[in-house]
This record gives C-alpha cells, sequence and structure tokens, in this order.
C-alpha cells in the first residue's frame, strides 16, 4: 500500500527544510545592508526559478493528468508578475536598513537585481563553488536545477514534479513566506508594514487569502489524485530531491550571513584590513 497524501504532507511538515530557523536568525542578528542584499539576491535567484512551468503542464496532460495539468496551469498563471514585485520589495527593504538610497527606482527590477547581485559577489564571492557569471552559489544552482527537470516531458520525471511542486508549495506556504513576514515585518527592523505597497508581493502571498495557501491546495489535489505504489517512489524522489536542495541553501545561508555571527563591524574591518 503506497502511502496517503497525508503522510506525504507529514513527511514534508517534519523535514528540517520546514522548520529550518534562517529568518528567524535574520530578524535576531539584524544583517547588515550588503548581507540583506545578498541573501535576498539568492533567493531572488532561487523564487525566479521555480515560477515558470516550462513544458510540465503540458507534459501532465499528454500523459493523460489532465486534471492535474490544469492544477498547475493554475499555480503557474499566479506567478505571472511576481518576479518585479519581489525586486520592489527587496530594494525597499535594502533602503531601509541601509537608511539611504541604494535602490534608486523600485520600479527598475532589473537594476535593483543588478545591486543586489553585486552585494552578493562581494559578501558571497570567496565561498567556494560561488559562480561570477551567474552571482549563484552551488547550493542556489542545485535547487533551481530541480526546477529545470520542468523542461523534460517523459513520464517518470513528470510525476517527480507533481512531488516537488508539492513540496515547494508546502515550503513557501509554511515556511518561506511566513520566514520573510517574520523578518521583514514583524521583527520591527525595517519600520515596514504589510500595507506599504512596497511590500505588496508578502501581502499577495501570504495568509489565508494569500497566493501560496491556494498553490499549497492545487499542488496537494494534484498529488492526491495520482498516488498510488507505483508513482509513490517518484513522487518521494521529487520531494527529497527539492528539500535536499533548499535545505542545504538555506544551511549556507545562514552558517555565512547569519548563525556564523556575520556583523557589520566586524565586516568593516576586514574589508579595511584587506585593502589596506
Ligand atoms: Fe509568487
Ligand atoms: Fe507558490
Amino acid at each position: 500500500m503506497s502511502k496517503t497524501v497525508n503522510e506525504l504532507i507529514e513527511y514534508i511538515r517534519t523535514h528540517r527544510c520546514f522548520k529550518h530557523p534562517i529568518f528567524k536568525n535574520w530578524a535576531a542578528v539584524n544583517p547588515a545592508p550588503e548581507v540583506v542584499s545578498a541573501l535576498f539576491h539568492q533567493i531572488q535567484c532561487f523564487c525566479a526559478s521555480t515560477r515558470p512551468g516550462w513544458n510540465f503542464p503540458e507534459a501532465l496532460a499528454a500523459h493523460g493528468l489532465a486534471r492535474q495539468s490544469q492544477l498547475l496551469e493554475e499555480i503557474v498563471e499566479s506567478e505571472s508578475g511576481h518576479g518585479p514585485e519581489l525586486a520592489r520589495m527587496a530594494g525597499y527593504i535594502v533602503n531601509r536598513r541601509a537608511q539611504r538610497v541604494v535602490c534608486p527606482d523600485l520600479e527598475d527590477q532589473a537594476a535593483v537585481e543588478d545591486q543586489l547581485r553585486k552585494d552578493s559577489d562581494r559578501i558571497l564571492g570567496t565561498l567556494p563553488g560561488y559562480d561570477f557569471q551567474t552571482g549563484l552559489m552551488r547550493q542556489t544552482r542545485m535547487a533551481i536545477e530541480v526546477f529545470e527537470r520542468r523542461k523534460a516531458t517523459d513520464r517518470d520525471t513528470t510525476i517527480q514534479n507533481l512531488g516537488t511542486a508539492l513540496a515547494l508549495e508546502m515550503i513557501s506556504n509554511g515556511q518561506l513566506i511566513p520566514g520573510e513576514k517574520h523578518c521583514l515585518i514583524d521583527s520591527g527592523l525595517y519600520n515596514v508594514r504589510m500595507s506599504d505597497p512596497e511590500m505588496h508581493y508578502l501581502l499577495e502571498h501570504f495568509g489565508e487569502i494569500g497566493a501560496e495557501q491556494q498553490h499549497e491546495k492545487n499542488a496537494v489535489a494534484a498529488v492526491a489524485a495520482v498516488l498510488d505504489d507505483q508513482t509513490e517512489p517518484l513522487i518521494m524522489e521529487g520531494i527529497d530531491d527539492f528539500l535536499a536542495a533548499l535545505v542545504s541553501l538555506w544551511d549556507l545561508l545562514d552558517a555565512a550571513l547569519l548563525a556564523s555571527g556575520y556583523r557589520e563591524d566586524g565586516a568593516r574591518r576586514a574589508h579595511a584590513v584587506t585593502a589596506a
């Protein structure tokens, strides 16, 4: 007998990734502006990779999973416009933390993302495996690669991708978005509110009426309708590959930027020593 969808949900909820303290540590450490910027760069690149459906909805339909295809298509459609909104929020927070205008035009997504990228290169560039072509760490690239599988159309990968979608939407709804709300708003560090127009990204994603709640429902329904003895190992693989990749990204960002006790003063001193 295969696992039930509730058992899969429980499996994801009790995974270390789901309870990762990265956002709590963010709130506790009050990272320097350039660290906030570097964090947003890595998070932004990961989030961007999860939005496109590529061939996934079509592949589901081609394998006779019309209902799943529709549910996934709804998720993909609801992601449109989220890139510029995430950039706007990131630039706004960086400006607040810096108490000066680091990102002058929050509507200019490319310019904001470029600033985040520069800080990431500067702060994280010395880590092994950091790629200056993309501004990504190995762990970020691995998390992104899981979503590149949506370009494949074979049945096994398509079923795996359903597992990944379930884990992604549960993490988004249960860890990432509430985590961002905790460190960006509830912490009081940036003196911003959910109702600020620049924070619309969070407003749109968070809570009962947020996009992620609906995405999670869709993903649960899609997996529930296809779960059986044959599909379960593939679905589990998709879940595990995603959770393993994301937890190592969270671990690295947390260790390098937050839990390690990185402090602005320390960084300034380090820069001064290198510059001397
Ligand atoms: Fe989104
Ligand atoms: Fe989502």
